[in-house]
């Protein structure tokens, strides 16, 4: 049908007859002459048609927005000073011979160029809104690097190799899918949470480097970079440690990079420790385009008068930190309190400040609500230890240490856009070292911060029990601008520690036969040391596009309610369905 893609015109094709197919993005009539740009993948071009070519002319007429249309024309210059120097094809027009509609259009519910369209409308026509050339262009680097890292492994010999969906439960701390089955009665297959079990058994099979570009599936509370079904890059080696996948996956990252974005990542990515990375930044992903830092002032604050402050600071569960900012002396009242508020929403009780207006006058060059609370020496050794100085102002948050890091880490960010304090750039970084287990208050109980097969950094069980609090994993998070890109581990590939961490997670010996028996005894018939990571690809397109979301780098994602506005699932189905699955639903309860 066509000859060429619109945005593909230009100069060089000046008295070339070409054949273009594609969308009506705008149609002008000039009283006499009837201007149409043509929208394709590739971008638009100009077509002009005059009076002299009778039919042609008389069909684009007719023309309305988003017709679909074949035109043959011949490629001319356009008149000096009608130009149009941000297209590709904006020094040249075809001037229009044959028109074809192919399909007319109804009126769109939206304009492609408009920008402010409700999110709703938009993913309800998502075949619409995916005609957007910026929507478009995300789709094509999305694509680009699905190319570029398949090409990647390819050349570091991993095989791709692809699980099943319909499968039992894979923990990595969401609720399950869960999709009945037909043919054994009350029994219910999982949607895999990740490929993860099943990775681990392609290494016990031999197949000693895998990947997989695969969908997973997690019932959890949505935000703006999670989707309820979404994509990992996921991969697994045989024989390997921390370092070498690492060194590895590092390398395929700054390729990526490289050929898609022609940036080139520093040469080696910084390491930091968890227990680095939450003291400083308050998160373990933290943005180190941000300069601010948070710092530990408990000790100085164990005996003031302030309980606000003392107690925190005596407390073993608790943190008193202070975040310095330069210059914060232009945030006004009206922003302090703001960000009271701000940091009120992670649980912080309040958020205390110390106002540096002089650093020379001491005590009288200072400026806070709390200075009256703190002696002398605490405030030298506050302003000393944060590096204040005139101008700045210095926040403070005591608590849980889980609530200050939580609600200054949050500050930390806020602060760094609104003062515009981040560098332009990226900055990946690994985060390592992270604790095995963490205790979940409310059900008090030891739960993994990774998964359950994470490998623990000693080998010996009873040391393993007698430190389960205190011991380190052998996890690693690739972390890009704030960001967690990708994940994974060493695994354990002893049946005897497996079984021991189960133990300690809570899980029963029987239940763990029940769920995990299979890995359990696949363990037992020679497993090789192993270990992976998985890449959020939509998070890494997300951040490589620029999006604001994550629905914008997925063709057709679902709503912060985990639906689709376009098919309208989920939806009900026929009382014979239900009835081969051996289901009858609960009746709502009414008034
Ligand atoms: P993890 O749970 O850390 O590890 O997931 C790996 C990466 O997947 C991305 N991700 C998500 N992206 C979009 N929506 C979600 N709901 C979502 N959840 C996670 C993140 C994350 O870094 N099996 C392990 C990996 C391993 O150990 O090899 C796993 O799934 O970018
Ligand atoms: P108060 O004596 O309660 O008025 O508090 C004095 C100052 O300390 C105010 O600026 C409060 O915002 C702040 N503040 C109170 N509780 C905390 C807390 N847990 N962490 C940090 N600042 C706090």
């Amino acid at each position: 049908m066509r000859s060429h893609y619109c945005g593909q015109l230009n100069e060089t094709f000046i008295d070339e007859t070409v054949t273009l197919c594609g969308w009506v993005h705008r149609r002008r009539d000039h009283g006499g002459v009837i201007f149409i740009d043509l929208r394709d993948r590739d971008g638009l071009a100009q077509v002009v048609f005059d009076p002299d070519t009778v039919d042609a002319f008389k069909t684009a007429e007719r023309v309305r927005s988003e017709y679909v249309l074949k035109i043959t024309g011949r490629v001319r210059l356009r008149p000096e000073g009608t130009e149009n120097a941000d297209l590709p094809s904006g020094k040249i027009e075809v001037l229009g011979k044959e028109l074809e509609i192919l399909n007319a259009a109804e009126t769109p519910p939206f304009q492609i160029e408009e920008t402010d369209v409700n999110e709703e409308l938009r993913l309800r026509y998502r075949y619409i809104d995916l005609r957007r050339p910026h929507m478009l262009e995300r789709l094509k680097l999305r694509s680009r690097v699905t190319q570029a890292l398949r090409q990647f492994l390819n050349q570091n010999g991993f095989l791709d190799v692809e699980t099943p969906v319909l499968t039992k439960a894979t923990p990595e701390g969401a609720r399950d899918y869960l999709v009945p089955s037909r043919t054994h009665s009350g029994e219910f297959f999982a949607l895999p949470q990740s490929p993860q079990l099943f990775k681990q058994l392609l290494m016990m099979s031999g197949i000693d480097r895998y990947y997989q570009i695969a969908r997973c599936f997690r019932d959890e509370d949505l935000r703006a970079d999670r989707q309820p079904e979404f994509t990992q890059l996921d991969i697994e080696m045989s024989f390997i440690d921390e370092t070498m996948i690492c060194n590895l996956m590092e390398s395929m990252i700054r390729q990526l990079f490289k050929d898609v974005l022609a940036v080139e990542l520093p040469e080696k990515f910084p390491v930091m420790t968890y227990a680095e990375s939450m003291q400083r930044f308050g998160t373990d992903r933290p943005d180190l385009r941000n300069p601010l830092e948070l710092v530990d002032v408990g000790d100085l604050m164990a005996n003031v008068e302030f309980k606000v402050f003392a107690g925190p600071a005596k407390d073993p569960n608790g943190r008193v930190a202070a975040l310095c900012v330069p210059n914060g002396k232009e945030l006004s009242r009206k922003q302090i309190d703001d960000y009271t508020d701000f940091v009120a929403i992670y649980g912080a009780k309040g958020l205390a400040y110390i106002k540096v207006n002089d650093i020379t006058q001491g005590r009288e060059g200072l400026q806070s609500p709390i200075l009256k609370f703190l002696p002398d020496d605490v405030i030298q050794g506050i302003l000393e230890r944060t590096k204040a100085d005139t101008g700045d102002v210095v926040f403070f948050g005591a608590d849980k240490a889980k609530v200050v890091n939580e609600a200054l880490g949050a500050l930390r960010l806020k602060i760094g856009d609104d003062l515009k304090l981040s560098q332009a750039g990226w900055q990946p970084l690994w985060v390592v070292d992270f604790p095995m287990f963490e205790w979940d208050e409310k059900d008090k109980r030891w739960v993994s911060l990774h998964h359950p097969f994470t490998a623990p950094n000693i080998t010996d069980i009873e040391q393993l029990n007698a430190t389960a609090g205190t011991c380190l994993s052998r996890a690693y998070d690739m972390v890009l601008n704030g960001s967690e890109i990708g994940g994974g581990s060493i695994r354990i590939h002893s049946p005897e520690m497996q079984s021991a961490v189960f133990k300690l997670l809570g899980i029963a010996e029987e239940e763990a036969r029940e769920k995990f028996g299979f890995l359990l005894d696949a363990l037992k018939y020679g497993c090789p040391p192993h270990g992976g990571l998985a890449f959020g690809l939509d998070r890494l397109v997300m951040l490589m596009t620029g999006a604001n979301s994550i629905r914008d780098v997925i063709a057709f994602p679902k709503t912060q309610t985990a639906s689709c506005p376009l098919t309208s699932a989920p939806s009900t189905v026929s009382e014979a369905q239900l009835r081969e699955l051996h289901i009858r639903l609960r009746t709502k309860v009414t008034e």
